[in-house]
């Protein structure tokens, strides 16, 4: 008999999505092949501290975690470090596409369309920022923290005033934020794509927001419904393929991904973010997208494994 392969499940993390990693990786141990794989959950503290031990032996390391320190390329450089093979996109796809700015940077560089942006570093004054915000960015406008996730310190800001608030607020996470006009009442849509060179791409799945803000608060407490196959006309759906595709290989993404759009209400399709290391659970939008393209979640954990 073949002898399994041992699979380390990391999860847990110094991140603010480290309670959301815990269902992760309890999905993952409930749904991987155990006739071909071994798996060893490897927890990671809120201080970002583990046993190393248990690295010990592992073939691949799965990567089971969300956010800042696990999804930036920190982890994965971590590994790189001790030749532990990994799953998702590697240390550079992980840095751009956790770093709000450089991303933007490299889509706009391959020719996608994104809304005007500006970064900022904390030691500029807040009212020259909002001066160069009503300059060349005006309102609404979307403040963030460069580097975060799950909309944590994100606001959506109509005037001036609520703009030093929302920069405050922001660089209480990060001593860089992004500063991008905002799309009025836009779809959000959200592209799966799984492979290294062959690229297995879904249709694109619609967070159904109805034009509101999608903020931490209503992820964690009120989420949208979500749909798999959002109502588009067949050209929208290719062309938001295309750029998804495109993303994905601007930014050096291997292994998965989930690719997420903005389209305005005259069918402009702006992209707003790279996931490297997406929702995973069983019942998140990355795996269904995969599960409407015909691979059960089980064979994508497979899949994720044979990639890495
Ligand atoms: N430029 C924008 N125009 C309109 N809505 C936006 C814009 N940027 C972000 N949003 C809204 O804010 C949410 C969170 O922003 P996002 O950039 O996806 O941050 P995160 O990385 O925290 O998920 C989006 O899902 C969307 O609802
Ligand atoms: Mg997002």
């Amino acid at each position: 008999m073949e002898t399994k392969r041992k699979i380390g499940i990391i999860f847990g993390g110094q991140s603010p999505e480290h309670e959301v990693s815990k269902m992760t990786a309890q999905s993952i141990m409930e749904n991987i092949d155990r006739e071909r794989f071994e798996p060893v959950e490897i927890f990671i503290d809120k201080n970002g501290a583990f046993d190393t031990n248990l690295l010990e032996g592992i073939d691949v390391a799965f990567l089971a975690v969300h956010g800042p320190n696990c999804e930036d390329g920190k982890l994965q450089q971590f590994l790189e470090d001790r030749g532990i093979k990994y799953t998702g996109p590697k240390v550079k796809a992980s840095q751009i596409n956790m770093d709000k700015i450089l991303m933007h940077d490299a889509f706009k560089e391959a020719g996608l369309a994104v809304v005007e942006y500006l970064g900022f570093d904390s030691h500029e004054d807040s009212t020259e920022i909002a001066d160069k915000v009503a300059e060349k960015i005006g309102y609404p406008c979307f403040v963030k923290p460069n580097n975060a996730g799950s909309s944590i310190g994100v606001s959506r800001v109509d005037n001036q005033t609520n703009l030093i608030e929302a920069i405050t607020e922001a660089f209480r996470y990060d001593d860089k934020i992004i500063i991008e006009s905002g799309v009025q009442k836009p779809r959000e849509v959200e592209v799966g794509i799984l492979g290294n060179n062959d690229l297995t791409i879904s249709d694109p799945g619609e967070v159904m927001s109805n034009g509101e803000f999608y903020s931490y608060e209503t992820k964690y407490f009120q989420p949208f419904d979500t749909a798999t196959n959002a109502d588009l006309d067949h050209d929208t759906i290719e062309k938001v393929k295309e750029l998804a595709k495109k993303a994905y290989r601007a930014t050096g993404c291997t292994g998965y991904s989930r690719i997420d759009f903005l389209i305005d209400q005259n069918g402009e399709i702006f992209i707003n973010e790279i996931n490297t290391l997406p929702g995973f659970t069983k019942i998140s939008m990355y795996p269904r997208l995969m599960k409407s393209c015909g691979i059960e979640y089980k064979d994508l954990i497979t899949k994720i494994i044979e990639l890495a």
